[in-house]
């Protein structure tokens, strides 16, 4: 069996997945369109040619722009259910998809509309494709500690249709303690809690995200490498990460797939997981991230076998409804 065959057959879940990040180029035009809504570019060649990112904040700004072309619950649900017949594709059987209300409802898109469509896609990808789902809030940490307890108010009526919450956009001077009262909050509400740290921002980071924000897994960690403590009590806990490689080749976090440190993570006894954060920004679904670095890194089998199995265990399903898989 070759290697990509084999990487498909691995049940696998995604754990890091932007929902906005996953919208192609064609689908942005084609809602664009739909919607009476100009892009700063003039065609999907155009769009792609334009993704060419120096750090995170240089992908964000296009990500952004991009997102304006959803409006409607049909958009969101489009959206997601095209994102799910990819994951299939690739043998994912459970996502955990993350979403950022506060870029659609700043656009005076209701927060609702975006649940709706999404969850909408969630259900229909059970039934169609046999993928479970779940659905993880994040805060936007640009803004502010208010105005993210604002976006919380307007998600309270919707708990039940919410498993988590995270914390994503620009992570330089952005750190987790700037949103310690909000996370408490959230944990109050019986919500799982994740947050991106050590993306682009020190190991300190993380460090604040596993103290104030009392983390369950912490989204891409691998500047967790440079402080040897904080990777003695990664391993310690078996806090999973949720690695992107493409990603951060993408956002210059290494130069190259080679460079990347994920085998030196998993060989420290690490729950590292493989996941595609912004695909449609990124070139690549979690098939593809699994493979260009199995390929850079030389990757055993055993080794991504591990990689996907972390990924079953490190999901917020409960025991009874894992078994299928695990
Ligand atoms: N939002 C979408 N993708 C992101 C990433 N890789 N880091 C931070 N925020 C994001
Ligand atoms: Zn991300």
């Amino acid at each position: 069996m070759d290697l990509e065959t084999y990487i498909r057959a691995l049940p696998k879940a995604e754990l890091h997945l932007h929902i906005e990040g996953s919208l192609e180029p064609e689908m942005m035009f084609a809602l664009a369109q739909r919607n009476g809504v100009t892009l700063p570019w003039s065609s999907v060649e155009a769009t792609r040619a334009a993704y060419a990112f120096s750090d995170l904040q240089s992908f964000l700004d296009l990500y952004y722009a991009g997102a304006a072309a959803l409006i409607h619950e049909q958009d969101f649900y489009e959206l997601a259910m095209a994102y799910f017949a990819r994951a299939h594709a690739d043998g994912v059987v459970h996502a955990e998809l993350f979403f950022d209300p506060q870029t659609h409802t700043e656009r005076g898109v209701a927060f609702q509309t975006v649940l709706d469509g999404l969850e909408r896609a969630c259900d229909e990808a059970r039934v169609q494709y046999g993928i479970s789902s779940r659905l993880i809030l994040c805060f936007l940490r640009h803004l502010s500690e208010d105005e993210g307890f604002a976006t919380l108010e307007q998600a309270v009526p919707h708990v039940s249709r919410i498993h988590g919450v995270g914390l994503d956009s620009s992570e330089k001077g952005h750190p987790p303690s700037k949103f310690a009262r909000l996370f408490a909050r959230c944990r109050e509400l019986g919500l799982h809690i994740v947050a991106h740290a050590g993306e682009e921002g020190p190991p300190a980071y993380i460090v604040e995200a596993l103290d104030l924000l009392k983390v369950e897994r912490i989204d891409h960690g691998v500047r967790a490498a440079e402080d040897p403590a904080l990777v003695e009590r990664l391993v310690r806990e078996q806090t999973p990460l949720t690695v992107c490689p493409l990603s951060n080749i993408k956002l210059c976090v290494f130069p190259t797939l080679q460079d990347h440190n994920l085998k030196q993570l998993l060989d420290a006894g690490l729950k590292v997981t493989i996941n595609s954060d912004d695909p449609a920004y990124f070139g690549g679904y979690i098939g593809q991230n699994f493979l260009a670095t199995a390929e850079a890194l030389h990757l055993s089998r055993a080794e991504l076998k591990r990689i996907a199995r972390n990924s079953l265990e490190a999901s917020f399903v409960g025991d009874a409804e894992r078994t299928p898989w695990l």
